[in-house]
């Protein structure tokens, strides 16, 4: 190689093009859907708030078959939407009396995840599961334990996995575009309103339609880490080793009192991976932002997501200036079957999600985002949280990665 190549290899690399070009899959946004085969999945779809904004009807290889909810606005919005004749008034019925399923996914609240994973798995159903995965570190263990002895397919349903910004980063990292990514910072930032109000009114997401407090009234910000945790899992596939954690709250009684006896309206961690980088993780409920998204910082460069007013997704090499980012156009992937290539929630990620469960279940294989890589998304949350409480001591999360 001359040495002019070797120069402009070195900046090709610096960029990550060069292993872009060189491996055209990198553009990538995951395994193609399998085109030709006629086996179709029969999905029960539980709970139809944000469980009604997904396109599994729309993949040539499934069938909503049955639908519930237990709110029969939601199940009627629900069989609206996925175009379905049967509905039931609730997961725990429409297991009993459902016979023809093979697969559930479930958008019921958080704390009650692992409970309607594992009697759907007990059923012998594959499972697609909104995030959080799970609530605690025992609902962990017994999550993974009950994958490895029914193995049954599970797939959490991760949005900032499959926004642009955390596929193009993924497919730099793939490429060496980033050198050794020593530090990334992650956040999730979704504003509570007007603080008054939310006390006061009773017509938002914070109260279920009687008028008692829902699940997300006093949630501890790093019991949902997902949407932060999935920039890091998402992109370079390290786990968490340690974290250490603090948290702010004041005396409004969204923190003063609620059933989670959360303290926190602001959780931020500083965790440790097993490749022995630094990684900063913030879920906060009170402040002047919003979004999903990261910042990844590397040898050779550093990737900026979108901060929406204040500057748009950049790409900086260490040794020259800023670059506007303009993603590939994901969407026309092959992952993606044509009926599903449309805008949808959460960045798009809707019918990525949606797309690769069926993708998965009809190649016969496990999901990109398995239990392991769901655990390792939700767990450093959950001992984060018990690090805030204890004011920042340095905690080991464990593994639940394949023994
Ligand atoms: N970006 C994201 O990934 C994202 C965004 C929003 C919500 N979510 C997740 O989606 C899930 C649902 O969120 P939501 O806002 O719709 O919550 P929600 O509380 O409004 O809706 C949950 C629904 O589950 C139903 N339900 C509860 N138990 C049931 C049972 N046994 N059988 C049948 N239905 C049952 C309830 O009736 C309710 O309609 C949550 O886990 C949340 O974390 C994820």
């Amino acid at each position: 190689m001359t040495s002019s190549s070797t120069t402009r290899r070195n900046l090709l690399l610096a960029t990550g093009a060069l292993a872009l070009q060189a491996q055209p899959a990198a553009h990538q946004a995951g395994k193609p859907a399998p085109l030709g085969s006629s086996r179709k999945i029969r999905l029960g779809i539980a709970g139809g708030g944000f469980g009604a904004g997904f396109s599994f009807h729309e993949h040539p290889n499934c069938e909503v078959t049955a639908v519930t909810d237990l709110r029969t606005d939601r199940r009627r919005k629900l069989q609206e939407v996925y175009k379905c004749q049967t509905a039931y008034e609730s997961l725990e019925q429409m297991l009993s009396l459902e016979k023809r399923l093979d697969a559930v996914a479930i958008f019921t609240p958080p704390p009650l995840h692992y409970k309607h994973t594992e009697m759907s798995m007990k059923r012998g159903l594959h499972v697609y599961c909104a995030v959080p995965a799970v609530f605690t570190l025992e609902e962990a263990a017994k999550l993974k334990a009950i994958k490895e002895s029914t193995g049954l397919r599970y797939m959490m349903g991760e949005t900032s996995w499959y926004r642009e910004g955390c596929i193009y980063a993924r497919n730099v990292h793939r490429a060496g575009g980033f050198g050794e990514l020593f530090y990334s910072e992650l956040a999730y930032y979704h504003d509570r309103g007007d603080l008054k109000e939310l006390v006061e009114n009773k017509k938002t997401r914070f109260y279920e339609p009687d008028g008692s407090r829902s699940w997300r009234w006093g949630l501890p910000p790093l019991h949902y880490p997902t949407h932060s945790m999935g920039y890091l899992v998402g992109v370079t596939g390290e786990r968490i080793r340690t974290v250490s954690a603090l948290g702010w709250g004041n005396s409004h009684p969204y923190v003063a009192d609620n059933v989670y006896k959360n303290p926190f309206f602001n959780e931020s961690a500083l965790m440790e991976t097993d490749r022995g980088h630094m990684v900063r993780c913030n879920v906060f409920w009170l402040i002047g932002e919003d979004g999903e998204r990261a910042q990844w910082y590397g040898e050779k460069g550093t990737l900026y997501m979108a901060n929406p007013g204040l500057y748009g997704d950049i790409h900086r090499d260490r040794l020259t200036k800023p670059k506007a980012l303009a993603y590939p156009k994901y969407l026309n992937d092959p992952m993606i079957p044509m009926p599903m290539r449309h805008e949808s929630g959460h960045g798009g990620s809707h019918v990525f999600l949606s797309a690769e469960f069926i993708n998965a279940l009809v190649d016969n294989r496990e999901p990109e985002i398995d239990v392991y890589q769901s655990l390792a998304i939700t767990v450093p949350g959950i001992v984060g949280h018990q690090s805030a409480l204890k004011k920042g001591e340095r905690l080991k999360v464990p593994s639940f990665d394949k023994s």
